[in-house]
């Protein structure tokens, strides 16, 4: 019997397994909408074999887009273009599908990768990036809005219509970014918060935001359906956010009864050293479910069947989830259901690739000719 292949529920959305698709952005919205590039993108992993599918960073106001190709869901346009996307993904999966809500702080007005990442000045078509402190991610350039009181405000404002309009569109989850250097992220390092109000200095004071974020959304989330937060457990920087800090925050979600830790790191600092190994992650996630609890995924260079099967079948976490081995074998979820014995629910269109070694693989399934 394979634990990965085994079910987990989260409040009341029930899935067959202990995959995710791993948010990834694609740098292929206009104006914040999705395009004809995440019809394609979504409905293909939605078919990966993983239980749920987990939407790419969606920002909740414009200019907490990480760059302008960033996908948002701030506005009725943004909410239509993703609505025939799930529509399809309806029709022909039955995974589950998260959504990443989340606001690029000072990371935001950033060029998309192809095109080098870096910071787009104001004159050059960008815009003014907000952040805890008008401290900026790297030295040299030119410093963010330090939000105010109305900014804070604003921003909490923006993650609850978000949360509104993923209700509206069907999303089953919601993942609260609260990593990778992001805004929520920036409120809790002393790296990017250098604010001299209650929401910065202590470790009480700088998880403030994030965790009056998370209530807010959490209410205005229907209770039958779980929230996710999303942490990076380190900076990878002496003297920044670390795993202790990491489980205090925990403890505090889930006070609030947060329903996963997605555990992953770095991302605030240029200066971070991160040791990249496969799994380089996964002691995170289990000492975040040592400490509290909480249901946790694992994240970060798992790519085999077997690597994912030993993480959650050892209880390091509850679940895995994947990016780019998604990416590179699209379906993932399959290979690894035949490696490991499990079973995988896949559209009856692809029915007959069943090998012939695998009849269990697809669950039930017959088809005929005349
Ligand atoms: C193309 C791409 C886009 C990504 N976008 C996001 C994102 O929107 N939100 C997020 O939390 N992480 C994002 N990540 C990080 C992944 O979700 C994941 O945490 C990371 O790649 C490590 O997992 P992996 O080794 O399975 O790729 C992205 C990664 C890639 C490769």
């Amino acid at each position: 019997m394979s634990t990965l292949f085994s079910p987990i529920q989260l409040r009341d959305l029930k899935l067959a397994n202990r995959i995710m698709v791993s948010p990834m952005c694609q740098y292929s919205s206009e104006n914040g909408e999705a395009t004809d590039w995440h019809f394609t993108h979504i409905n293909s992993l939605a078919l990966s074999g993983a239980a749920m599918f987990c939407i790419e960073a969606t920002h909740v106001e414009a200019i907490g887009r990480i760059t302008p190709g960033c996908l948002g869901l701030y506005n009725d346009a943004t909410e239509a273009a993703l609505r025939p996307i799930l529509a399809s993904v309806r029709k022909h999966s039955h995974a589950a599908v998260a959504m990443q809500l989340a606001h690029a702080g000072r990371k935001g007005s950033s060029h998309v990768p192809w095109d080098g990442g870096q910071l787009i000045p104001i004159s050059e078509g960008g815009w003014q990036p907000v952040a805890p402190s008008a401290v900026p991610h790297k030295e040299g350039e030119p410093p963010p809005l330090a939000l105010d009181a109305a900014g804070l405000a604003r921003v909490c404002d923006a993650f609850v219509a978000a949360a509104g309009r993923a209700e509206r569109l069907g999303i089953d989850a919601l993942e609260l970014h609260s990593a990778h250097g992001y805004l929520m992220h920036q409120f809790l390092s002393p790296i990017s918060n250098r604010r001299t109000d209650q929401y910065g200095g202590s470790l009480e004071n700088r998880m403030r935001f994030p965790l009056e974020v998370f209530d807010a959304v959490r209410a205005a989330f229907p209770a039958s359906k779980p929230v996710g937060v999303r942490v990076s457990c380190t900076d990878w920087v002496e003297g920044g956010w670390d795993i202790h800090q990491t489980i205090e925050y925990a403890k505090e979600l889930k006070k609030r009864s947060v329903d996963w830790i997605d555990a992953s790191s770095g991302g605030v600092s240029p200066l971070q050293k991160i040791p990249l190994q496969p799994g380089y992650q996964v002691p995170f996630a289990q000492a975040i479910k040592e400490a509290t609890g909480v249901t946790t995924i694992a994240v970060g260079l798992i790519t085999e069947a077997k690597q994912a099967e030993e993480i959650v079948a050892s209880g390091k976490a509850d679940m895995v989830t994947l990016a780019r081995g998604m990416l590179y074998d699209p379906r993932w979820g399959w290979h690894a259901a035949a490696e490991l014995g499990g079973e995988v629910s896949v559209p009856p269109q692809y029915w007959r690739s069943q090998p012939p070694t695998q009849k269990a693989l697809f669950g039930k399934t017959s088809f005929g000719t005349r």
